[in-house]
């Protein structure tokens, strides 16, 4: 369901990805992301796999990220995943399960560059938790 102006608004003020961004490139959010609504244990994506159709910030609700069969990360509301395979072009690097009925906005990975091509905010925010997760990953 893509988002109304009103829920736009409202969603996307309290995700940090999307907190320095322009009244413009909030439009831009708004006409390109859908709101999805998924139970826990929904399976996003899958480790391994080739086709990787979507980015995703989480609204609310809990998701853990595996690989293989360890928890590397757990993730909450205004986190976001689903960005490496897309940017990198390569099968997904984990495999994402929800935790908790979860309501998140989904970007296809055919929008997600024009997106951040959009928005050097939004560049600079994910540049931050890659450097922010490769950190701790290499702790
Ligand atoms: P992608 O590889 O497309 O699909 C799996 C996603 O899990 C990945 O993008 C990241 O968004 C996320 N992910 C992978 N490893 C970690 C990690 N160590 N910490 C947090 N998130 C991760």
């Amino acid at each position: 369901m893509p988002l109304s102006r009103a829920a736009a608004a409202e969603l996307l003020a309290e995700v940090p990805l999307f907190s320095h961004c322009s009244k413009r490139e909030l439009a831009t959010v708004a006409k390109l992301a859908n709101e999805v609504r998924l139970p826990a244990d929904h399976i996003l994506m899958s480790e391994d796999a080739r086709v990787a159709y979507s980015f995703f910030v989480l609204i609310e609700g809990a998701a853990e990220v595996r690989r293989g069969r360890r928890v590397v990360a757990r993730l909450g509301p205004g986190d976001f995943f689903g960005e490496l395979a897309l940017i990198l072009r390569r099968p997904r690097t984990a495999t994402v399960t929800l935790t908790a009925p979860s309501r998140l906005l989904a970007i296809s990975a055919h929008n997600f560059k024009p997106l951040l091509i959009e928005s050097p905010e939004m560049q600079f925010k994910l540049l931050e938790t890659l450097a922010e997760r490769l950190t701790a990953a290499t702790d």
